[in-house]
C-alpha cells in the first residue's frame, strides 16, 4: 500500500497572496511536496458574498483532492472565515485554515488584554476572528478593522512607501493608545506591509502572521495524523493557477522571492 505520508499538502488561495503562506510552509516543513492552487481568475474573494467564496473554495478543494493531498491549508483569510465548516462537512481529508492558528497566536502572545484584528471587508464582516478569540478567551477585547485598500497596494508593489502610510494612519489611526496587546494581520497580503504597520502602530505592537501561524500549526497536524513526510523524502512545490496573467511573476515573486516558480495554468471546468 502506497505511504500516505509521502503524499502532497494542498494549499488554495484567491490568488497569489496565499504564497505567504507557501513561504513558511516551506521554511517549517521542508521535506513535504506542496501543491498550491492560486484562484486568480476569480480572485479577489475579499470582497465577494459567503455563498460564493463557499462554492470557490469546494471548486478548489476538489482540484487538490484529484491530486490525492494528505492534508488540505485554506492559505486564504476570507475563504478560511467563510468555508472551513463548509470544506470538513463535504469532505474528509484533514483541513486547516489560518483563522484559527493566528487567534491562537494572538491570545498567547498579547501582551493586555485588548486584541486588533485587520483583513478584507469578507474576513472582518464574518466575524470569525473575534469567535475564534473568543472561544479561546471570552474576557478578550477584540478590535476589528477592514483594509480593502491593502491588497491593491501590496499587489502594486507598494508596500513601504508614504501613499501606503497615510492609507494605514486613516484605517489604523483609532486604534493608537488602546493599549493593544496583539495585531492580527488577517489577510495573506499583510505580513508584507509589517514595516509600515509597525510605523503607524508604534514599534512596541505584536504583530500576528498567520502564514507563519498556520505553517506551525500545519506540521503539528501531520505529527497528530501521523503523516509527517520523513527526514529523507524529497521535497518541493508545484504551483497552479486559475489565470496566468502578465503580472504573475512580478505579483508571485512579492510574496516568494524565487527566481522561475513552477507555474501551470489549470481551467476552471476542469476543477468542477
Ligand atoms: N487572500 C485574501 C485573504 O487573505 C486576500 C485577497 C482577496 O481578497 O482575495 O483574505
Amino acid at each position: 500500500m502506497k505511504d500516505k505520508s509521502l503524499s502532497p499538502i494542498g494549499v488554495f488561495d484567491s490568488g497569489l497572496g496565499g504564497l505567504t503562506v507557501l513561504a513558511e510552509l516551506l521554511k517549517a516543513l521542508p521535506n513535504e511536496k506542496i501543491i498550491y492552487l492560486g484562484d486568480t481568475a476569480r480572485v479577489p474573494y475579499g470582497n465577494k458574498s459567503p455563498q460564493t467564496v463557499i462554492r470557490y473554495s469546494l471548486e478548489n478543494t476538489r482540484f487538490l483532492l484529484n491530486k490525492s493531498v494528505k492534508l488540505l491549508i485554506v492559505a486564504c483569510n476570507t475563504a478560511s472565515a467563510f468555508s472551513i465548516d463548509a470544506i470538513r462537512s463535504a469532505f474528509s481529508v484533514p483541513c486547516i485554515g489560518v483563522i484559527q492558528p493566528g487567534a491562537r497566536a494572538a491570545v498567547q502572545k498579547a501582551f493586555s488584554s485588548s486584541v486588533a484584528v485587520i483583513g478584507t471587508s469578507g474576513t472582518i464582516h464574518s466575524r470569525a476572528y473575534p469567535e475564534a478569540i473568543h472561544r479561546l478567551n471570552p474576557d478578550m477585547m477584540v478590535f476589528e478593522k477592514a483594509c480593502p485598500l491593502f491588497v491593491p497596494l501590496v499587489e502594486e508593489g507598494w508596500v513601504d512607501n508614504h501613499v501606503t502610510e497615510e492609507v494605514a494612519r486613516i484605517y489604523l489611526g483609532h486604534l493608537t493608545g488602546k493599549n493593544i496587546g496583539a495585531m492580527i494581520l488577517g489577510c495573506t497580503h499583510y505580513p508584507l506591509l509589517k514595516p509600515v504597520i509597525s510605523r503607524v502602530m508604534g514599534p512596541d505592537i505584536m504583530l500576528i502572521d498567520s502564514a507563519e501561524e498556520t505553517a506551525y500549526e500545519a506540521k503539528n497536524t501531520l505529527k497528530d495524523f501521523g503523516l509527517l513526510a520523513t527526514n529523507g523524502a524529497q521535497g518541493g512545490y508545484q504551483i497552479f493557477v486559475t489565470d496566468l496573467h502578465g503580472q504573475f511573476s512580478k505579483v508571485a515573486g512579492l510574496f516568494l522571492k524565487e527566481h522561475r516558480l513552477p507555474v501551470e495554468q489549470v481551467a476552471l471546468d476542469e476543477m468542477v
